[in-house]
């Protein structure tokens, strides 16, 4: 390989499905990661995967691409578990807990035999939260080592719908999606903020004729952005894929960026039982390095209560 070489090793669990590849695809294209290991109990089509992979690195980043074993995970920086079922279009993603739970069981002792202690595990199979607590506890790993992709792409969503509905850049627009990735996410209205005002404020100032109407309307659309397109294309993959690559991206470069990723909370706004659930979180070298206290409505905080309480309610029953 005549470039220069780049670090950082990821695994991806489930590497040979739709959002185990596309993720794969995301990462090889980053500037932090060196070598990319597809696993799958699909061995051949994760050759495959990896092949068609490989071949699009000469016109990008000189990323190794390559199939593997579990025991590939245990010397990578950040293995990514994307195995298991998805949602069929009439599925909600807590329908899923027993088949995923069951792969779960077989899966992540395997994965975490071996692992190095400073490598991340980054959980991104529905239902993400309750999958990534199932993780953490098999997982001899410290908490902020075990995290769940969460509602970083419902954060996504909200912020693109909002830079639509405005006509501006998603980037800048404040706001984060919290609580369950699942229908009882908790879109935080009070703290929207556009290039810094206040997302009240910006309406006003900006003559938008019906704010109340166009929060309902996003409010909804975010919501149900996963059921829309599973619909249409039977699973969703690319906006989850580049959210991964993104908190992967974080944790290699040490980059402390601000992600709404699922980890244990308790003691927060009204969350008493400890539980796996998203909040604004800073990333960085060695997964979550810090969870961020931050005002809501009470509304919201009741709403971030039962949220939590749901994720709690499918823990307990898996006895975890
Ligand atoms: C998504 O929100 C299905 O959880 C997946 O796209």
């Amino acid at each position: 390989m005549s470039k220069q070489r780049r670090q950082g090793t990821v695994a991806v669990v489930g590497g040979a499905g739709a959002v185990g590849s596309t993720a794969a695809f995301a990462l090889a294209d980053s500037r932090l990661v060196g070598e990319v290991v597809l696993v799958d109990i699909d061995d051949e089509r994760a050759v495959g995967e990896a092949m068609d992979l490989s071949h699009a690195t000469p016109f990008t980043t000189p990323t190794d691409v390559r199939a593997g074993g579990y025991e590939d995970c245990w010397d990578a920086d950040v293995v990514i578990v994307t195995a298991g079922a998805s949602q069929a279009p009439d599925e909600t993603r807590l329908d899923l807990l027993d088949r995923n739970a069951g792969i779960f069981a077989d899966t992540i002792p395997e994965v975490t035999e071996g692992l190095d202690d400073d490598a991340v595990l980054l959980i991104v199979t529905n239902p993400v939260d309750v999958l990534t607590q199932v993780a953490w506890s098999v997982s001899d790993l410290p908490a902020g080592r075990v995290i769940g992709s969460g509602t970083v792409l419902d954060t996504a969503r909200f912020r693109h719908a909002l830079g639509r509905e405005f006509d501006l850049d998603p980037a800048d627009i404040g706001a984060y999606v919290i609580g369950e990735h699942g229908d009882s996410e908790v879109l935080v209205w009070s703290g929207a903020t556009v290039g810094g005002v206040p997302f009240g404020q910006y309406c006003a100032q900006t003559g938008v004729g019906d704010a109340e109407a166009l929060r309902t309307r996003v409010d909804d659309e975010v919501r149900n952005a996963a059921y829309e397109i599973i619909d249409r294309k039977g699973r969703t993959n690319y906006g989850v894929a580049r959210s991964v690559a993104t908190i992967v991206e974080r944790i290699l470069g040490d980059g402390r960026g601000v992600l709404t990723v699922s980890t244990p909370v308790s003691g927060h706004h009204a969350i008493s039982r400890e539980v796996f659930v998203s909040l604004p979180c800073v990333v960085g070298s060695g997964g979550v390095r810090d969870v961020l206290e931050f005002d809501l409505s009470s509304a919201e905080r009741d709403a971030l209560a039962d949220s939590a309480a749901v994720v709690r309610r499918s823990v307990d029953r898996l006895s975890v």
